[in-house]
């Protein structure tokens, strides 16, 4: 049976080519008073981007400060910058340029900006916020969703933790997506980009509940899509519609779309690599593509049928009589799926190497961050099971 649910999608899209020059416009609509421009190390600088979005701004004679320098797997220390530069310049809006570590860094500013006290505290799960600054999004790589989610995930240097908050109040208030905007992305980050994409669907697709004729429906064409694209992607880089399909993809397959009507989803493999990225800093679709087969050898018996008609369904496995080996079929072919657009399927593969004692903390830090020390649904994973699936990973 479908479940009850609330949608939320809040994000107005300006999607095509060219969008950029109308983001001055979508920020004056919001009715500020002055912006914090937020972006990343230099790409979008160098491309062009950035001098476009303040040209757009000062047409609309919209007044902004600047803040640039989030890097990828984003640092708590230039989200308390940004609160302190909110607080004294008295910004009212944010405007992050960027992937999708630019987005969350600028939520998280959000909410520190406009509540008391540590913002770490909503991380760790200690307090809620009661509101966030709004926030607008340029985004210039496809692949968290963040653009339309209501999560953003940051990393405490200290400890290195890795964590994730979600509220709805920071969903974006609207997202910039040009297409064209990724074609100076670094092939692994395209495909990395990809296969986050992926996820977002899996995670609420391998679930606990029935099977949903048109959630699931909605969720086998986004696999699709994104695979074919990804393919197309590897060979012929600058190729618009592509780019096009992944970049909506991206935002359709994290707004809660694919979770209506089910019980939420999965989630294991997000917080098993959220430990890798906390402690190597790996770019996160590449980590999880690194843990996913693991995963689904360690847990698919607990619904087979689930895993076989995602085999038959997305993986287009013609040998199916036999459910158990059709699931593993499945497995094995999106492996080689993501072994084609040269993602990896192991950590070596990822280039980390984890100790055991690693492997230890990776999962003790993973069981502390989860409600009751279990994480997923589709068979619930204690700390040494966690502990399996990365070595399991190696
Ligand atoms: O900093 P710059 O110079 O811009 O370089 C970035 C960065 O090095 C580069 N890049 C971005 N757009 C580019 C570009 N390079 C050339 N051309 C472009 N158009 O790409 C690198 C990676 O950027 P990043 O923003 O880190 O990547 P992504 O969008 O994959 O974001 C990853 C972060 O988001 C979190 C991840 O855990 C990770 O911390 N996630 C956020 C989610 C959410 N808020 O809903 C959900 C996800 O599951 C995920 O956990
Ligand atoms: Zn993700």
């Amino acid at each position: 049976m479908i479940r009850n649910f609330t949608y939320y999608t809040p994000t107005k899209v300006a999607f095509g080519a060219g969008a950029e020059a109308k983001t001055g416009r979508l920020v004056k609509e919001q009715g500020c008073r002055k912006v914090l421009l937020h972006y990343g190390g230099g790409s979008a600088r160098r491309s062009g981007l950035l001098d476009r979005v303040e040209q757009s701004l000062a047409q609309a004679g919209v007044e902004y400060v600047q803040l640039g320098g989030v890097v990828p797997n984003p640092r708590l220390s230039l989200v308390y910058e940004g609160i302190d530069l909110c607080r004294r310049e008295g910004v009212d809006f944010i405007l992050a340029v960027g992937g999708g570590s630019v987005i969350d860094s600028a939520k998280a500013i959000g909410y520190g900006a406009a509540n008391e006290g540590d913002v770490w505290d909503y991380y760790m799960g200690l307090r809620k916020p009661s509101a966030c600054l709004p926030l607008g999004a340029v985004l210039t790589l496809s692949a968290t969703g963040s653009e339309m989610s209501n999560s953003s995930v940051i990393t405490k240097e200290e400890g290195l933790l890795k964590r994730a908050y979600n509220d709805d109040i920071s969903r974006p208030k609207f997202a910039v997506l040009n297409p064209e905007l990724t074609m100076t992305l670094p092939p692994y980050q395209t495909a990395s980009g990809c296969v986050d994409i992926m996820m977002h669907t899996m995670e609420r697709y391998f679930n606990q509940s029935e099977n949903l004729e048109l959630t699931d429906g909605i969720s086998h064409a986004l696999l699709k899509t994104v695979m074919k694209n990804a393919a197309i992607l590897l060979e012929r880089p600058e190729d618009y519609n592509a780019r096009a399909e992944v970049m909506w993809a991206g935002s359709l397959s994290h707004n809660g779309l694919t979770g209506c009507g089910n019980d939420g989803g999965d989630w294991a493999c997000h917080k098993l690599e959220h430990e890798l990225g906390g402690l190597y800093d790996v770019a996160h679709g590449a980590g999880l593509a690194a843990v996913w087969g693991s995963w689904a050898r360690y847990v698919y018996k607990a619904r087979v049928e689930r895993f076989a008609q995602f085999a038959r369904c997305v993986m287009d496995v013609d040998a199916c009589d036999d459910p158990e080996a059709c699931a593993l079929a499945g497995i094995a072919a999106l492996e080689d799926f993501f072994r084609s657009i040269q993602m990896p399927t192991s950590l070596r593969e990822l280039g980390v190497n984890p100790t055991e004692s690693e492997i230890e903390e990776m999962a003790a830090k993973c069981a502390a961050g989860a409600p009751g020390g279990t994480v997923g649904v589709v068979r619930p994973l204690e700390q040494a099971d966690m502990a399996a699936i990365y070595r399991a990973a190696l």
